[in-house]
């Protein structure tokens, strides 16, 4: 979702947002822009479509010269992609450049307000009515001025105001949006997201919501609503630039999914003390196992996905009942939820608006919260009563892999911690289990050599127009995961079904030459998906699948087998997934998709 970069310092700022907005391109988008202070006051270029075109556009206008700008990446909600709704936008007088994410909700109200006091619209977004608003509350005074803006706005926001009669400064805001500001030397800047921020620095701070922060070269200082100054003791991002940048690899999707086996190694190995999983310092502790009603495990898209499994798992475990739910649903549900029951937030980003509302929503409620998330000081690790961070890394492919992997791997050490507590796993089927935990990054690292023939899979199959998963028990939540990275990167339409459920209505799609990819990992059901399978292959499917039984391709059951290592019944999801998330990528790569930015998908949805 938008992407916002803002410089000011002693260097040209141009080339740094040019090259922030960049770093933020995975967030999704579909126009672009920057504006600089220059000396003939504020410029801005900016257009509809990718970076490069941006890139063209200010080379062609002879480049914009400056040290302080703010620049955008846009993911459109209000009005089409185009060069006009494109941010930064300019208050009618020109003075001010605003860039925003997330949604204002009481626009239309505004503008009216806003065009009866004389502001001509040229956009339809509902950004530039905070820059016509800037320039009519406008005091002289940057810090003031926004804070009597954000005062009259409903919705989400992250904002970056620029303005010709304050040289150097930038202003910025957050609601419920990411935003966090860079700390250098003589040199500051805002960003959305931390590798924006790299090359100048790794020191930065997240304002907490409403704050207004004012950066100058000198420093950030940071205000409430009311003016009066705070402190943000800078954090240190331990990213580096390398963990930013592809490392050869043709995509941060593929390069992602190969890093799984360190993004597990380092979710667990720290949390296992001396063979057990050691939770406490996260708030879950045994006694909050011991008292829980229900488990509620809320999220949105392949997070969700990690949470079905680990609804299975946690349940089997700890015989507690837990449900998976959508978060959108969730917090519109008037969820049966209170004191006595724990809510895990699943989120990569930790921004996530639907997931941080149902967070929001369970603390009103009484519940306790916790949240798995993967960037520190996100919105939803700092809300939530505990945090387990997954320690993937950054993630920059749009499509998930390593995170949803650690994601596995955390809800696993739950469901270990809470069956020890609960009484129903004994101590040693506990060190026995978290020696198999501990052993997953070898066995995802053996089932990566299957690249080779996923590719091989990939170009069989990359022009099938439909294809279904199936899979029983934890094998279709997996199988929920594998369809929806197909059709997210390679545009092909993809369902997963329980395979119980096929023959209630998905058979009648079955036809020659359907591609079907079945996942076979629990002993207890072969023999239901082997018939599953027999029965789509009748009807002419192809037939992949993934398993650890004593299955070859050829016969009457499936045309390609991809062999699991062993492992238990419960942890599986952690491998079967790996080819199938190879399979998706060489998919996307043979029909030519784009493979870390897909149409109309963001990495991070900070808007409902
Ligand atoms: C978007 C991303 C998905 C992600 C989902 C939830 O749809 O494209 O990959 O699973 O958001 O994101 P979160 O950051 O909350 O895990």
């Amino acid at each position: 979702m938008c992407g916002i970069v803002g410089y000011t310092g002693y260097r040209q700022a141009q080339p740094v947002l040019v090259k922030g907005l960049y770093t933020l391109e995975y967030r999704g988008y579909d126009s672009a822009g920057i504006a600089v202070e220059t000396p003939e006051g504020l410029r801005v270029v900016k257009t509809k479509g990718r970076m490069k075109t941006l890139d063209e556009k200010i080379s062609a206008a002879g480049g914009l010269a400056g040290t302080c700008g703010i620049g955008h990446t846009r993911w459109a909600t209000h009005g089409a992609p185009s060069d006009l709704n494109a941010h930064p936008h300019l208050s009618q007088d020109g003075r001010f450049a605003v860039v925003h994410n997330g949604i204002i909700e009481n626009y239309l109200e505004l503008r009216q307000e806003l065009q009866k006091d004389g502001f001509h619209f040229k956009s339809e977004t509902d950004t530039e009515t905070v820059a016509h608003l800037f320039q009519k509350l406008y005091c002289g005074d940057m810090v003031k001025t926004l804070a009597a803006v954000i005062k009259r706005l409903r919705g989400g926001y992250a904002l970056g105001v620029l303005s010709t009669g304050n040289p150097g400064e930038i202003v910025c805001a957050r609601r419920d949006n990411p935003l966090i500001v860079g700390f250098g030397e003589g040199e500051n800047m805002i960003a959305s997201d931390i590798p924006a921020i790299l090359p100048i620095t790794r020191r930065y701070a997240v304002p907490d919501d409403q704050e207004i922060v004012h950066v100058t070269p000198q420093g950030i200082r940071f205000y409430s609503l009311d003016g009066q100054e705070i402190t943000h003791e800078p954090l240190t991002a331990d990213w580096d630039v390398a963990s930013a940048e592809k490392g050869g690899y043709a995509h941060f999707m593929l390069k992602e999914i190969f890093e799984q086996p360190r993004a597990v190694r380092d979710t667990v190995a720290s949390r296992i003390k001396d063979g057990l999983p050691a939770l406490d310092e996260y708030g879950l502790t045994d006694e909050l196992f011991q008292n829980v009603r229900n488990i509620h495990v809320v999220a949105c898209g392949s997070a969700l996905h990690a949470g079905l499994v680990g609804k299975t798992v946690i349940e089997k475990l700890a015989r507690v009942p837990v449900s998976a739910q959508v978060a959108s649903e969730f917090r519109y549900s008037d969820p049966i939820i209170g004191p006595g029951d724990l809510c895990i937030i699943i989120s990569q980003s930790g921004e996530t608006a639907d997931t941080l509302a149902a967070l929001r929503e369970a603390k009103k409620r009484g519940a306790r919260t916790v949240a798995v998330c993967n960037v520190v000081s996100s919105s939803a690790a700092r809300e939530a009563d505990g945090v387990l961070y997954t320690w993937a890394g950054p993630e920059i492919a749009v499509a998930t892999t390593k995170a949803y992997s650690a994601q596995l791997a955390a809800l696993y050490l739950i469901a270990v911690r809470a069956a020890l507590a609960r009484g129903t796993m004994d101590e040693a089927s506990a060190r026995a289990f978290c020696a198999e935990i501990l052993a997953l990054p070898g066995k995802i690292e053996s089932m990566l050599e299957t690249r080779d023939e996923m590719d091989r899979l990939a170009k069989l199959y990359c022009d099938r127009s439909d294809t279904f998963f199936i899979g029983r028990g934890i094998d279709y939540a997996a199988a929920q995961e594998a369809s929806l990275k197909l059709k997210e990167i390679s545009y092909v339409h993809s369902e997963a079904y329980a395979g119980g459920e096929l023959k209630h209505g998905t058979i009648s799609l079955i036809e020659q030459g359907t591609l079907v990819v079945a996942l076979a990992t629990d002993p207890a059901l072969y023999e239901k998906i082997i018939s599953n399978i027999q029965s789509v292959k009748a009807r002419g499917a192809s037939v992949v699948l993934v398993t650890n039984g004593d299955y070859q391709s050829g016969g009457d059951v499936c045309d390609h087998v991809v062999h699991l290592p062993g492992c238990p019944a419960e942890l599986t999801a952690s491998l079967s997934i790996v080819p199938l998330q190879l399979l998706a990528y060489f998919i996307g790569v043979h029909r030519g998709c784009d493979i870390d930015k897909p149409r109309n998908l963001a990495k991070s949805v900070t808007v409902e």
